[in-house]
């Protein structure tokens, strides 16, 4: 599974770095390496419902440090 995470200027003055150590945190606690391939991405255009990611060709919204988690989890119990 793909993640970007946004760190156009809006999406990173809305804490996607936050966002992507957290993401770096869960992937190494979990053990998730083989399975998250994680990046980071220009404006997705979605400035205005940031923070911004993208999930394999999906396009996610309102990303905080504190729903990745969920969001990861939920991402990939979707894909088995
Ligand atoms: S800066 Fe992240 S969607 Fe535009």
């Amino acid at each position: 599974m793909n993640i970007s995470v946004c760190i156009g200027s809006s999406c990173h003055l809305r804490g996607s770095y936050d966002i992507i150590q957290r993401l770096k945190e869960l992937i190494a606690e979990e053990k998730l390496e083989d399975k998250v391939n994680l990046s980071a991405s220009f404006c997705l255009g979605q400035c205005t419902h940031g923070c911004t990611i993208r999930v394999d060709e999906d396009i996610v919204t309102g990303v905080t440090k504190d729903n990745i988690g969920d969001i990861l989890h939920k991402a990939l119990a979707e894909r088995g």
